[in-house]
């Protein structure tokens, strides 16, 4: 196989980038091609930890090529932060790219992801206040200031001056905001500029070269299945497209470039931010799952609630991706636990479900039909194989992988890139 795609399973937070960093050890490129500085994705090496925002997690192998594809939203002065602090620990970023078509996060993006969330009270999505949104809208309204156009200082003038004056009225007019001065951004703005154009190329050309040669090449999802703009939980979703479908465009390769694709999910379920989550957890087990997987925000600090693994909606990250395998990390998590909870159906209205529903005023007030299977004791992190996993354990990956009727391909069992399992 040449190229893989890894997707998030669930709602984000899955352990895409251990998972991302394990195949890389093979992979001659690594590519983003969705969302922006809202991830947050997490590789222990060496007992060192690294979060991961823009830059994809194959950046600590000195060979692997790293690209951010044209699908992403690229707040410069974060990845210029992220570039600062790879380099000072060593990291070579030589090998990164940036593609010219990406559109550009601008402060009057994060002033209105922020200020339009405080408006909604108590209706708002719990976005990382990072304008995502805002910038994705812009892209749509084909106002958006792109990579190219930033390093183009005649180029990035004409075009701020033409969409800020709006921007100024959205903020001021609408939220009663405090307007942004033109002078301040371009200033800032063309000095990132200065330091980011040598990375700003068209990345399709190397993505394509890459595959054409028998490259292997990965493509990192961010976010996860259930945070899809058109497939997830809406509104509580981000604006991007954390599916397979998304790498196509998010990197400008065709469907048939593509060979394998890898659902990456958890042992059992975690969400930041607001929406319906059937199967989520407000007891002690709840606080130990959290507690013990270390379950709070890479971005944004905040707690993440926790549930227990539902397997409606892995079977709906399964057929709306077309996964040929899934990854299952943080199995370690749920050891000492005395029984563990596996949803295999909802109950609503005296109806039961098998399929996850479509919207979520038919997800609101789905009750989860359990399997409660027994738990496992022990610390699993020195495990090599599957054989080498306590029978409950087995018994709970085996019972997993007959309801999602899908191949679980690797098994992670501690934070590091060798703490996992291939089967
Ligand atoms: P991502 O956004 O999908 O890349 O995931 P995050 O990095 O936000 O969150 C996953 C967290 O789980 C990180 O702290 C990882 O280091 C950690 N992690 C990943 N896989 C495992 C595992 O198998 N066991 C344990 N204990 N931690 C893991
Ligand atoms: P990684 O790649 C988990 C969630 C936010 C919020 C919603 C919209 O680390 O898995 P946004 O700022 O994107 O407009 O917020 O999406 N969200 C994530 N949740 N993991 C992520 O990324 C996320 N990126 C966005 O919490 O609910
Ligand atoms: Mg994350």
């Amino acid at each position: 196989m040449s190229t893989v795609a890894l997707v998030g399973a669930q709602w984000g937070d899955e352990g895409k980038g251990k998972t991302i960093d394990i195949l890389a050890q093979e992979a001659e490129m690594v590519v983003r091609a969705q969302g922006g500085s809202n991830a947050g994705h997490t590789v222990v090496y060496n007992g060192q930890e690294y979060k991961l925002r823009l830059i994809p997690s194959g950046i600590l192998y000195e060979n692997t090529d790293c690209i951010i594809g044209c699908g992403c939203v690229v707040h410069p002065g974060v990845v210029l932060k992220e570039i600062e602090s790879l380099t000072a620990r060593g990291i070579k970023m030589d090998k990164l790219r940036i593609d010219a078509r990406a559109n550009v996060i601008m402060p009057y993006h994060i002033a209105i992801d922020t200020l339009a969330e405080q408006s909604r009270g108590a209706n708002d999505i719990g976005t990382t206040k990072n304008g995502i949104g805002p910038c994705y809208m812009d892209k749509d309204e084909r106002v958006g200031i792109r990579m190219r156009d930033l390093i183009d200082e005649k180029l990035f003038a004409a075009k701020l001056k033409n969409v800020l004056k709006e921007k100024n009225d959205i903020i001021v007019k609408l939220y009663g905001g405090k307007a942004l001065d033109f002078d301040e951004i371009y200033k800032e703005y063309s000095a990132f500029a200065k330091k980011l154009a040598p990375f700003v190329c068209d990345t399709t050309v190397l993505v394509y070269n890459a595959i054409k040669s028998g490259k292997k090449v990965l493509f990192e999802g961010a976010q996860g299945t259930l945070l899809d703009v058109d497939l997830g939980t809406y509104p509580f979703v981000t604006s991007s497209h954390p599916t397979a479908g998304g790498f196509c465009i998010g990197a400008g390769v065709g469907p048939t470039l593509i060979d394998e694709v890898i659902g990456v999910a958890k042992s059992y379920i975690t969400r930041v931010g607001k929406g319906p989550f059937p199967t989520e957890l407000f007891d002690e087990v709840g606080d130990t799952i959290r507690n013990r997987g270390h379950e709070f925000g890479t971005v944004t600090g905040r707690p993440r609630r926790c549930g227990w693994f539902d397997t409606l909606i892995l079977k709906f990250a399964v057929r709306v991706n077309g996964l040929t395998g899934v990854a299952i990390n943080k199995l370690d998590t749920l050891s000492g636990l005395k029984t563990v909870k596996v949803c295999t159906a909802y109950e609503k209205n005296g109806e039961i479900l098998h399929d996850f529903p479509a919207d979520i005023s038919d997800l609101e007030g789905c009750k989860p039909i359990y399997t409660e299977l027994p738990g496992w004791d022990g610390d699993l992190s020195g495990c090599k194989k599957f054989e080498d996993l306590p029978e409950n354990a087995r018994n709970y990956i085996l019972f997993l992988e007959k309801e999602i009727e899908c191949p679980i391909k690797m098994i992670g069992v501690g934070p590091d890139r060798n703490q996992n399992i291939n089967r």
